[in-house]
């Protein structure tokens, strides 16, 4: 696979086409996951959901087994599911949704060794407004980030958009630092990382071919977070609520396509002044 100078890896245009399959799988398997989220639903419920989806799709799990090392346990299902002041990485199992929880849910998937991931976050039942308000911000930090992906964007220039657009909210909220985006393509995790707070035109630039996940984490409190014992679960260090929003982006030539957004991100790209252009399938 080809690199630039600054060893980012670059895709072709048949490359990005079947990462945008692998996008499309993750969109299905969030839709449904997000459908399943109700009051008395597990956390592994969603988890078997995704995995059926892998299953109908022939794809593969992005996550189930990933290893970060430091002998913290590989990681042991298909998703992310991380409730009220979890954060990222919470590891599904007998917990019980209820209503007021609020949910985030992240997943990734693998078709012909490319790698989409994504996340979003769904209210159970009757959620608090300023919980639900949190969610906005951040998803709309998030389509900000976006909207900035065109050839040669920078990456301080998605990071900057995105961290804007969470200080021009009327609350203070907490931007998580210590997690960040990150490049994807035939790994999850690649070069560079996508900080969620930054300075324009700082970092590397993106060319044409270049896949970015962008994920803000938004906090109703101070940033700081803990990682609990299972090695995985972050959580905020206060117990205020966090939400967690993500897409995987490619650069193309005039402008960008959202490979996880069912409609190519046609629209959160035209609602936030970005360059809706996708390569077709
Ligand atoms: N989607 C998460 C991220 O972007 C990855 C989950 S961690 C894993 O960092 F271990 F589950 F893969
Ligand atoms: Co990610």
């Amino acid at each position: 696979m080809p690199r630039n100078a600054a060893g980012l890896e670059i895709k072709s245009t048949d490359e990005l086409r079947v990462m945008r399959r692998a996008g499309l799988v993750v969109a299905r398997a969030l839709r449904e996951m997000a459908a399943a989220a109700l009051p008395g639903t597990t956390t592994a419920d969603l988890d078997t959901v995704a995995r059926e989806v892998l299953a109908s799709e022939n794809a593969t799990s992005s996550f189930l087994n990933y290893d970060v090392g430091f002998g913290i346990p590989p990681y042991p299902a298909v998703v992310c599911i991380s409730v009220n002041d979890e954060i990222v990485h919470g590891i599904p199992g007998a917990r019980v949704l209820a209503d007021g929880d609020i949910v985030s849910i992240d997943f990734g998937a693998i078709v012909d060794g490319f790698h989409g991931d994504a996340a979003l976050t769904v209210a159970v039942g009757d959620v608090a407004p300023e919980a639900l308000t949190l969610s906005d911000v951040t998803r709309l930090s998030l389509a900000a980030g976006l909207a900035r992906v065109r050839p040669d964007v920078s990456v301080g220039d998605i990071s900057a958009a995105v961290q804007s657009y969470i200080r021009a909210a009327p609350a203070r909220y907490g931007i998580v630092a210590e997690y960040t985006g990150h490049g994807i393509g035939t790994r999850m995790h690649m070069n560079p990382d996508v900080p969620n707070l930054g300075r324009p035109g700082r970092g590397q630039k993106l060319p044409v071919g270049a896949a970015v996940a962008v994920e803000p984490m938004v906090t109703l409190g101070n940033p700081g977070t803990d990682v609990l014992d299972d090695g995985w679960t972050v959580v905020t260090r206060d117990g205020k609520v966090a939400c967690h929003w993500e897409h995987t982006v490619a650069v193309t030539p005039g402008g960008c396509w959202v490979l996880t957004a069912e409609d190519g991100g046609e629209a959160i790209l035209t609602a936030a002044g970005g360059r809706y252009a996708p390569l077709g399938d």
